[in-house]
């Protein structure tokens, strides 16, 4: 009955437990838009969602990016790249959601086929990294 959007998956896991902990969280925001716009939730509150994840996804960012930053990672600036279009778009989808789109189905596809890729590729390399060189 209680079917989440988006499931934690053991793949997902990095080894890294403060960021493991931050991409649930931004996993729960995910099902969390999912559920307030199943429940035909009022737009002010769905934007107040989008901002949550967008402020959520910044603090997280800004985590990892900090570690880059400690263990000399070399991909530093492609990655930073990827946080920073994730942002934009976001905000971009946040604009037009308030201009009255309905474009939160295609918000909530985004963000989960986003998530999924963005750990298992790029948050995958880096973990490797930041894991062999303690
Ligand atoms: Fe976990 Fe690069 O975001």
């Amino acid at each position: 009955m209680d079917e989440q959007f988006m499931k934690w998956r053991p793949d997902f896991n990095l080894g890294i437990e403060k960021i493991d902990e931050e991409h649930k969280k931004i996993v729960e925001l995910i099902n969390k838009l999912n559920t307030a716009f199943m429940n035909d939730t009022a737009d002010k509150e769905i934007i107040g969602i989008l901002d949550e994840m967008s402020d959520y996804a910044n603090y997280h960012f800004k985590n990892e990016e900090a570690m880059f930053t400690a263990k000399n990672y070399p991909f530093s600036d492609e990655h930073i790249a990827l946080h920073e279009k994730f942002i934009k778009k976001v905000a971009d989808f946040r604009m037009k959601f308030e201009s009255g789109q309905a474009i939160i189905l295609k918000v909530l596809g985004f963000l989960r086929q986003w998530l999924t890729d963005h750990i298992l590729d790029a948050d995958r390399e880096y973990a490797v990294l930041v894991r062999s060189n303690k």
